[in-house]
C-alpha cells in the first residue's frame, strides 16, 4: 500500500481478501477490476437495492458502491458497523446521507470530472449539427423528405464560439474548436489560464456580442440561475445558435423559445431543461421541441461507456487510497487529508467529534507507550476531526484501544 499509489506495496494490518466490497447498479467492470487486482472479494449486482435489502447487506460489506438509483439513508447506516466508504459511481451525491454518513465516519467519493471529455465531444458536434441544420436534414428523411439545402448552412472553420463557464468541460471544448479552426473566446467568474489561443473576454456582454456560437459550463448557482435570458439573448450576434449541457436551471427557456421563433438565434442545442424526468418516460414536453434547427438530447451529454469506465477508475482509485492509505482527498463530506507514507511507521487514522482537547488526549495515549510520532495531520469540519498517525513503534493495538475508548472517538483503525 502506498499514499499515492493505491496498491499493496505495503503489508496492511487487515487481510484485503476480507474486505468485501458491494458493487451495485451495473457499477462499470473497470471498478471491479481494480478492487480484485488489489485483493479485495468483490460482489456486483446489476440493481439498485431498497433500504431494508441495503441494511442487510450492509451488516457485512466494508466499501458500498451505487449509482443514483440506491438511496443511502441514516437507517441504511446505522447498523453498517464494518462500513468504511462509500463511493457514487455518478456526480450527484444527493442519494445519500451525507451528514448520516459523517457522523458514522463514512467518507463518501464520487466522479465530478470523469465525464467531461464526453460533454466536450458532444458540444463539438452540435456546433457543427447547428451549422449545418443536420438535425432538421436527418429529420426530413426520416420522414421520407428529400429537401437538397445549403441556405443558411456554413462551415464552422474561421468562426467564433464563446465558452461562458472555463473550467474542466469548457477548457476541452477550447481546445477542441481551436482544433477545427474555431476562433475561442471564454468568460469565467475567475481568471482563468487561457489554452492554446483561447482569449478571455472582461464580460459577458462582450463574449455575447462576439461569439457565433455560445455554449454554456457553468455550474448550478444561485449567480448562473437564470443567468440567460431576454436580455443576453438580445445581446447575441442575429444568426448566432445557444448550446446549453450545463444545468436547466441557467437558461430562461420561454425568451430562447421567442428568440429561435424571431429568427434572432439561427438555432440552439439543449441537453438540460428546468425540469427533467427522473427515469425515461415517453411523454416529455417542452416549448423547444418542433422548433427548426434546435437539437435537443435528453441529458446524455456526459454518457457515454468511456465515462462509465472513467468514472469506475476515479472512484475505485479514491476508495482504494482512503482503505489503503487513508487519504480522503475528493470525498464530498469529510475533511480532506493526504499524507505520505513514511517508511517503517505503523499508521492509525481516527474519526472523531470535533471538540476541544481530542488531539491532546490521543497524544497523551501515543506518549504514555513510550512512542514517537513521526507524522501527524489533522483535519477538522464544523462536526467532525479526522486524523492520520504515523508511529515510530508498534503499539498500534494499544494505542487503538485507548483512543476507541474516548468519548470523542467515531472510529479507529489500525492501517499498518
Ligand atoms: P467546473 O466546476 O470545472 O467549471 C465550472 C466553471 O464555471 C468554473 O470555471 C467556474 O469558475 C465557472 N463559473 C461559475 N459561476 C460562473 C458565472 N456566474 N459566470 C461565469 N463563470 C462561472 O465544472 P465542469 O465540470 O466544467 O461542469 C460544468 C457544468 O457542466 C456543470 O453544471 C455540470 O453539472 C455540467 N455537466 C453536464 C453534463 C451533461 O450530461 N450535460 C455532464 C457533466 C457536467
Amino acid at each position: 500500500m502506498s499514499d499515492s499509489q493505491p496498491s499493496s506495496a505495503h503489508p496492511t494490518s487487515f487481510s484485503k481478501d476480507k474486505i468485501k466490497v458491494l458493487l451495485l447498479e451495473n457499477i462499470h467492470e473497470s471498478a471491479k477490476e481494480m478492487f480484485a487486482a488489489d485483493g479485495f472479494q468483490v460482489e456486483m449486482l446489476s440493481t439498485a437495492l431498497g433500504e431494508d435489502e441495503l441494511k442487510a447487506k450492509l451488516a457485512s460489506v466494508h466499501v458500498l458502491g451505487i449509482r443514483s438509483k440506491t438511496q443511502v439513508s441514516a437507517a441504511a447506516l446505522a447498523d453498517a458497523k464494518r462500513l468504511l466508504a462509500l463511493g457514487c459511481f455518478c456526480i450527484g451525491t444527493n442519494q445519500v446521507d451525507l451528514q448520516a454518513a459523517k457522523l458514522h465516519g463514512v467518507p463518501v467519493f464520487n466522479a465530478p470530472f470523469s465525464n467531461t471529455r464526453s460533454v466536450a465531444e458532444m458540444m463539438i458536434a452540435e456546433i457543427i449539427m447547428l451549422a449545418r441544420q443536420l438535425g432538421d436534414r436527418s429529420r426530413e428523411v426520416h420522414a421520407g423528405k428529400w429537401r437538397k439545402v445549403a441556405s443558411n448552412c456554413h462551415e464552422v472553420r474561421g468562426k467564433t464560439v464563446g465558452i461562458i463557464g472555463y473550467g474542466h468541460i469548457g477548457r476541452q471544448v477550447g481546445v477542441l474548436a481551436e482544433m477545427i479552426g474555431l476562433r475561442v473566446l471564454f468568460y469565467d467568474r475567475t481568471t482563468k489560464l487561457p489554452m492554446g489561443n483561447n482569449r478571455c473576454c472582461a464580460s459577458l456582454a462582450e463574449l455575447l456580442a462576439e461569439a457565433d456560437f455560445v455554449t454554456l459550463h457553468v455550474p448550478a448557482t444561485r449567480e448562473t440561475h437564470e443567468m440567460i435570458g431576454a436580455a443576453e439573448l438580445a445581446q447575441m450576434k442575429r444568426g448566432s445558435y445557444l448550446l446549453n449541457a450545463s444545468r436547466g436551471t441557467v437558461v430562461q427557456i420561454p425568451p430562447l423559445t421567442a428568440a429561435l421563433k424571431s429568427g434572432h438565434l439561427a438555432g440552439a442545442a439543449v441537453d438540460v431543461y428546468p425540469e427533467e424526468p427522473e427515469s425515461n418516460v415517453d411523454n416529455f414536453k417542452s416549448e423547444l421541441q418542433n422548433l427548426p434547427n434546435v437539437v435537443l438530447t435528453p441529458h446524455v451529454g456526459g454518457s457515454t461507456g468511456e465515462a462509465q469506465a472513467a468514472i469506475g477508475r476515479e472512484v475505485a482509485t479514491s476508495l482504494l487510497k482512503f482503505i489503503n492509505a487513508g487519504s480522503t482527498t475528493g470525498a464530498v463530506n469529510f475533511p480532506q487529508i493526504e499524507m505520505p507514507h513514511l517508511p517503517g511507521t505503523h499508521r492509525i487514522l481516527n474519526v472523531h467529534r470535533n471538540v476541544p482537547g481530542v488531539l491532546r488526549d490521543v497524544n497523551h495515549i501515543v506518549s504514555d507507550r513510550d512512542a514517537n510520532i513521526q507524522g501527524q495531520m489533522l483535519a477538522t469540519d464544523a462536526d467532525i476531526g479526522y486524523l492520520i498517525m504515523d508511529l515510530d513503534q508498534d503499539v498500534s493495538d494499544e494505542v487503538h484501544a485507548a483512543i476507541g475508548k474516548l468519548r470523542t472517538n467515531i472510529r479507529t483503525r489500525i492501517l499498518y
